[in-house]
């Protein structure tokens, strides 16, 4: 039988390349909470890069809320993955064919890869959603999977959002809703350096214990078994709240708004809990009047390498302490997401698809 030319290719490289190329692509824009159904599974073969590309092994994707908000028909302020089409995601691989000037075998690179085992990128950046473009993961600061993570989106996110837009002073008192995941769990550790009270939100006491023993946080609070949620806000920060670290939205966000006190200062970072149901272009919001900023971490992509060289020294030092929540198999990526929205994470959720490059943690 003729072999194909990728084949050949590879072969003639002598390089390790582990087929097929999988892909998980959106098969349908889903109304409502997602499921399995709305993801359809394809292999292929692995592609050769032309002039231009590379071919990344994906090892490490990521798992984040805004996945689901990108498989809305009408998603607000974001492009949508278009139908039958690798979902965006957030990677970390190793470059295994080159046809590209600046990236060689052997890099470890973070970008958009979607959704799949092996990626063909160029290393420009995306407008909306990657304007940084590739990126080469420092294995010196971390372990790689690192970058999709405390080193990745959720810290400079965490790191950013708390230090230039919401400038917390010591003795002030912060919430941060979602606070055992990737962004908060890391904007409270943030927010402790600077000397605040920091309080988290979450959904399970489980949860509640690792935000107050693993992040540091100094109490936290089960919004679901909460009777009434102002007033446990009330009870734990005597004094109200200075500053509101809103990754969700929703009623949770509309009881925070309630122990806000005056001059109190709000960003609005994610508005997760609205996620399933944004199908018409709009989505909850803060009253303007309330609100200091609506944050895009892109927006400090010029000065990322100084946000990472701070968050991995912080990390050295044992001020910012952060957890994987691995997920095993490329296979499960959908259930991954659908579990993720679902609460079912703490610290960064992130999809093994592959072993990491020999020598590399
Ligand atoms: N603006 C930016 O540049 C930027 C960048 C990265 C992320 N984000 C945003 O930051 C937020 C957190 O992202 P992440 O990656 O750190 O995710 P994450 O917090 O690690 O995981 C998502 C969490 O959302 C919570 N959740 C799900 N449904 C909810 C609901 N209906 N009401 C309240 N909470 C709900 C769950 O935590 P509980 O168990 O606590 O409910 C779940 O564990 C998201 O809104 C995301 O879109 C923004």
């Amino acid at each position: 039988m003729t072999k194909a030319i990728s084949q050949i290719m590879f072969e003639q490289a002598n390089l390790r390349i582990e087929g097929p190329h999988r892909r998980w692509l959106v098969a349908r824009h889903p109304v409502g909470p997602i499921t399995e159904a709305d993801f359809h599974y394809v292999e292929d073969i692995v592609p050769v890069p032309p002039p231009g590309k590379y071919l990344a092994r994906i090892v490490w994707l990521g798992i984040d809320p805004k996945q689901r908000l990108l498989m809305n028909a009408t998603p607000r302020n974001v492009e949508l993955v278009p139908l039958f089409s690798p979902l965006f995601s957030y990677g970390v691989g190793e470059v295994m064919l080159s046809n590209h000037p600046k990236f060689q075998p052997g890099d470890i690179v973070w970008d958009i890869f979607g959704w799949q085992s092996h990626a063909l990128m160029d290393g420009t950046g995306h407008y909306v959603n990657n304007p940084f473009g590739t990126r080469k993961v420092k294995p010196e600061y971390g372990p790689i999977s690192t970058a999709l993570g405390v080193l990745g989106n959720g810290g400079l996110t965490a790191y950013f959002s708390v230090l230039r837009e919401l400038n917390p002073k010591a003795g002030e008192t912060m919430l941060v809703s979602s606070a055992a995941g990737n962004v908060g769990s890391i904007a409270g550790q943030i927010g402790k350096i600077f000397g605040c009270r920091v309080i988290g939100l979450t959904s399970t006491d489980e949860k509640c214990r690792a935000v107050i023993e693993d992040f540091g946080y100094d109490d936290c609070i089960n919004y679901k078994t909460a009777p009434d949620l102002a007033a446990a806000i009330r009870k734990a920060a005597p004094k109200g709240i200075d500053v509101y670290y809103d990754n969700v939205g929703g009623p949770i966000a509309e009881a925070a708004a309630s122990v806000l006190n005056p001059g109190g200062r709000v960003t609005i970072v994610g508005i997760v809990g609205n996620y399933n149901a944004v199908t018409n272009g709009k989505a909850w919001t803060w009253p303007a009047h309330q609100v200091k900023s609506q944050f895009i971490y892109h927006d400090y992509h010029a000065e990322f390498d100084d946000g990472l060289a701070q968050l991995a020294a912080w990390i050295k030092d044992g001020r910012i302490r952060y957890r994987e929540d691995v997920i095993d198999g490329f296979e499960k990526a959908p259930a991954a997401l659908i579990g993720l929205l679902n609460g079912g994470n703490i610290g960064k959720r992130i999809v093994r698809v592959a072993p990491n490059p020999d020598g590399i943690a």
